[in-house]
């Protein structure tokens, strides 16, 4: 059978945002189910007694600063003495603002979170991917990396562009046993909402009708969890 083996038990996984919402629900679940796991955030001591009580190793980086990209290279050689089963890039930051006042920092942050940092970590592992002929990347995509929504210029530039990187991938692993697969949530209750308030906003869906975190892991561990010649490649969430 080509490719990485089914079930996650045991498989190494990398995963970015990890004290966040959709984060914290991944970790626990693929943590559940006896993954070998890599967190990476920007908060050390959220992240430190998070991981702590997953038994998982934990990073503490900001993924847009000089010289992370070769700390995370550092920390997978150390642990794992070469590159993960599964990278699941889900770091992300959220900003509301028409176009005519998104600051030009605004948008450059936004486009380094959401994309040059997955693609910085893609970089970092997907050669030896190829190599070793297995391995997974997963990226946490949006609906506003499809659809526009008023307010989210910087955002959905990101998403769409990550969304162009995914689907790039997607053709150029295709026969080589690694796998990219594009999860592509609509809203999801989690802490990204805060500082919008989107139960006091008509033009905001309620947190009623997002999505669950869960529901985000549980699409993502079915597509890691799948038999070595099944690529998952998009799996689309929308609430009914
Ligand atoms: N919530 C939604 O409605 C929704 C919908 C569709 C897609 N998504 C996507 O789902 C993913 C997770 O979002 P979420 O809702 O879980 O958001 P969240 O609760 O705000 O969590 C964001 C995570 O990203 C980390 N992060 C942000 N900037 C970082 C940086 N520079 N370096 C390292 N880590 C950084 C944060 O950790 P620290 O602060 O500790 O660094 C946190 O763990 C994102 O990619 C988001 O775009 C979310």
């Amino acid at each position: 059978m080509k490719g990485t083996a089914r079930g996650l038990s045991g498989r190494r996984v990398v995963l970015t945002g990890a004290t966040g919402g959709v984060g914290r629900a991944l970790a626990a679940r693929l943590s559940r189910e006896g993954a070998d796991l890599l967190l990476i955030a920007r908060r050390e001591g959220a992240l430190r007694e998070f991981a702590a009580g997953l038994d998982a190793r934990a990073l503490t980086a900001d993924l847009t600063v000089a010289g992370t990209i070769e700390r995370v290279a550092s920390e997978l050689k150390a642990s794992w003495g070469g590159p993960p089963d599964v990278l699941i890039n889900n770091a992300g930051v959220f900003g509301l603002a028409p176009v005519a006042e998104t600051e030009a920092s605004a948008f450059e942050r936004h486009l380094e979170v959401n994309l040059i940092a997955p693609f910085r970590l893609v970089r970092l592992v997907l050669a030896d991917m190829l190599r070793r002929g297995f391995g997974q990347i997963v990226n946490i995509g949006s609906v506003a990396g499809r659809r526009a929504f008023p307010g989210n210029a910087a955002y959905s530039a990101s998403k769409f562009g990550l969304r162009g990187l995914h689907e790039v991938l997607v053709e150029e692993v295709r026969g080589s046993g690694v796998k990219v697969t594009w999860i592509e949530p609509s809203a999801v209750d989690t802490p990204l909402w805060d500082p919008h308030d989107p139960d006091r906003r008509e033009d905001l869906p309620s947190r009623a009708q997002m999505l669950s975190p869960e529901a985000v892991a549980d699409a993502v561990c079915f597509a890691i969890d799948q038999p070595g010649d099944v690529s998952v490649e998009e799996i689309v969430l929308r609430t009914t």
